[in-house]
């Protein structure tokens, strides 16, 4: 669905000149969530503005749906650019407007009636789940709360790809997983594609099926989530991997042991989200499965009913015991994690 071909950009500033982005290339298929991983200054925002050409490419081709949006009069990329969404690291709502207005603004840009807009806008609010915040000014909402409004202006326009700049950079570890659940859920309810850039691979190991890692410009390797992640001696690869994960308590971290060994048990993170809370989770392991476990650490953030986070659980059972009761949560889908033994 789009190809970006061959894309270069040097960008220049007094006698300087930059090469920000270097014969990149990249197809991203329909209903598929991509990420875009790399340090800082790798280039990954030029690139992505390169996607809907707020950012003109020195070379190459942009071709979506057929079209090649480099080669676009810039009436006809104003209107292609409003089919694609885009939310950006700082949420860039309105200070001065409603939850509301700020879904809004978009719709009214584009001349659309009154009642269609107020239609519009709390089906939006609804599925960011913000329908109680519709008369409230950003200054009193959280941060997560900001980027659900900006989500929801994002889809405004019905997008069939959403561009997402860092866009969980600013918000902590539990506020970060309700937001990309969030953007997973409306990549499958709504079919839209996602292209989502993020210097964590934490946030690309939660959402992302296809991987591409790009490094001072260049793409270094691209793939699905698992093959990226099977090329763990690849030195950059290598420091994403180290990177992102629940920070394990000091003490713990000295003595945690990569494999097995009698007498140690494993240190399992887990996700909890919409479809398992705390409580359901903490009953599998220890009613169902009579394991003693200890709860080491806990990340979660509550919305309305649902609990977003990450706990991480030492299993002190006997090691089959523990083995199965991974083996459910792999069964169910429940995200978990060996961290190691300890
Ligand atoms: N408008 C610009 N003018 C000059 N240099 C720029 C401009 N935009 C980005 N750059 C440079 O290009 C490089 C890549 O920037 P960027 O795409 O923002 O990286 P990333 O998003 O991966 O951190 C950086 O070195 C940045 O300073
Ligand atoms: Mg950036």
């Amino acid at each position: 669905m789009i190809e970006i071909k061959n894309i270069s950009k040097t960008f220049h500033q007094k006698k300087q000149s930059f090469k920000a982005l270097d014969k990149i290339s990249l197809s991203i298929e329909k209903g598929d969530i991509v990420g875009i991983i790399g340090f800082s200054g790798a280039g990954k925002s030029t690139l992505i503005r390169t996607v809907n050409l707020l950012e003109r490419p020195d070379e190459g081709e942009i071709i979506i749906n057929g079209k090649d949006f480099t080669q676009l009069k810039s009436r006809e990329l104003a209107k292609e650019r409003k089919k694609i969404g885009m939310i950006f690291q700082h949420f860039n709502l309105l200070s001065s407007r409603t939850v509301s207005e700020n879904v809004a603004l978009p719709l009214e840009l584009d001349g659309v009636n009154k009642t269609a807009i107020q239609k519009k806008v709390s089906e939006l609010l609804k599925i960011v789940g913000l329908e109680d915040k519709a008369g409230d000014y950003p200054k009193s909402l959280s941060g997560g709360q900001k980027q659900r409004v900006a989500i929801a202006r994002a889809l405004a326009n019905d997008p069939y790809l959403l561009l997402c700049d860092e866009a969980t950079s600013a918000l902590d570890p539990a506020t970060t997983l309700s937001i990309l659940q969030l953007l997973r859920d409306i990549n499958q309810r709504l079919g839209i594609t996602i292209l989502l850039i993020t210097h964590e691979m934490e946030v690309i190991r939660t959402v992302c099926n296809h991987v591409a890692v790009i490094d001072n410009g260049k793409l270094i390797t691209k793939g699905t989530l698992n093959e990226i992640i099977s090329q763990k001696d690849h030195p950059i690869i290598k420091q994403f991997l180290n990177s992102g994960a629940m920070n394990m308590p000091q003490e713990l971290n000295k003595k945690l042991q990569k494999e097995p060994q009698d007498g140690l048990f494993p240190l399992v993170e887990v996700e909890v989200n919409e479809e398992i809370s705390v409580e359901q989770l903490l009953s599998i392991v220890y009613d169902k499965y009579k394991i003693p476990y200890k709860l080491l650490k806990a990340d979660v953030e509550y919305l309305g009913e649902a609990n977003f986070g990450k706990l991480l659980l030492q299993l002190q059972g006997e090691q089959e015991e523990n083995q199965q009761a991974i083996y459910y949560f792999n069964q169910n889908k429940i995200q978990n994690r060996v961290r190691g033994y300890a």
